[in-house]
């Protein structure tokens, strides 16, 4: 069976490292950009403009891959927002916004795909979490909330999926060098890298390795599980 991998977020970051790992492991790729577009074609890889945070842009998606012989087998749920504030100066629309983007929107493209995988009793999920949906982080109730959020939808869809060769796992990144942690206020950075025991953040390319495993063939016992990669910060 060919592997077709679907990353969501795929043109920066974590999710642009997993994809560049993908394809060196030899998958087919299809990377979504919200507002990012790449301007670099990559062999393998199809970029596609999409808001997960909408069920019908995620479905037309899915039927245009299909027409073209690209249905996913594998699903990497990477892309994801922070919108920080100390929980007393909070909006509603930051708290909407991060949960909408985090986690309502798991449902849109992992229902349908989730669906197909069973009839073809194959399939490898991963939901991008993070180090604060364990350990917590103030100025974060809304991510942290969406992330906790993300770890049970794992464990819940593994039960589901396991009698049909399905997968579901979460990575939950530490401090990554991405733009969502250099956007921080320096000196809020500076305090957070001295409490990594590693003493450093992490590269993306640390996050997408693991990444890489789950999905392999060698991983199918592996399920319902969350890995941590974060330097030893919180050990869960
Ligand atoms: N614990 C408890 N209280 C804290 C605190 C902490 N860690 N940090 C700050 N406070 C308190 C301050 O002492 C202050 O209290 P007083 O008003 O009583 O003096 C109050 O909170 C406000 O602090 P700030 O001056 O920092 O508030 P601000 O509005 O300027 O900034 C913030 C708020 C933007 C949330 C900032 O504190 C911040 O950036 N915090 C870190 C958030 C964080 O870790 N984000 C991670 C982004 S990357 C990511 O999320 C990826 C991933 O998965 C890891």
């Amino acid at each position: 069976m060919k592997k077709i991998a679907l990353v969501t977020g795929g043109s920066k970051g974590i999710g642009s490292a997993i994809v560049n790992h993908l394809i060196t492991l030899g998958y087919q790729v299809i990377a979504t950009y919200n507002t990012t577009k790449p301007n670099e074609k990559i062999e393998n890889v199809l970029f596609k403009k999409l808001d997960i945070s909408c069920f019908d842009s995620c479905s037309k998606l899915l039927e245009e891959l299909d027409a073209l012989g690209l249905y996913p087998n594998i699903l990497i749920n990477n892309a994801g927002i922070t919108n920080d504030a100390m929980f007393h100066k909070m909006t509603p629309e930051s708290w909407e916004n991060v949960i909408n983007v985090n986690l309502r929107s798991l449902f849109n493209l992992t229902q349908p795909i989730f669906t197909r995988m069973r009839e073809n009793k194959f399939g490898r999920i991963i939901n991008i979490s993070s180090i604060n949906a364990n350990k917590g982080q103030a100025g974060q109730v809304n991510y942290c909330a969406s992330k906790a959020g993300t770890q049970g939808f794992t464990k819940a869809l593994a039960l589901e999926g396991a009698r049909h060769g399905i997968t579901v796992n979460t990575v939950s990144p530490g401090y990554t060098e991405t733009d969502m942690v250099n956007k921080m206020k320096p000196e809020v950075l500076d305090s957070i890298k001295k409490s990594i025991p590693v003493g450093r953040l992490a590269s993306v390319n640390e996050i997408a390795a693991q990444v890489g495993f789950l999905i392999s063939d060698s991983a199918a016992y592996t399920t319902g599980a969350n890995f941590e990669v974060n330097g030893a910060m919180y050990c869960s």
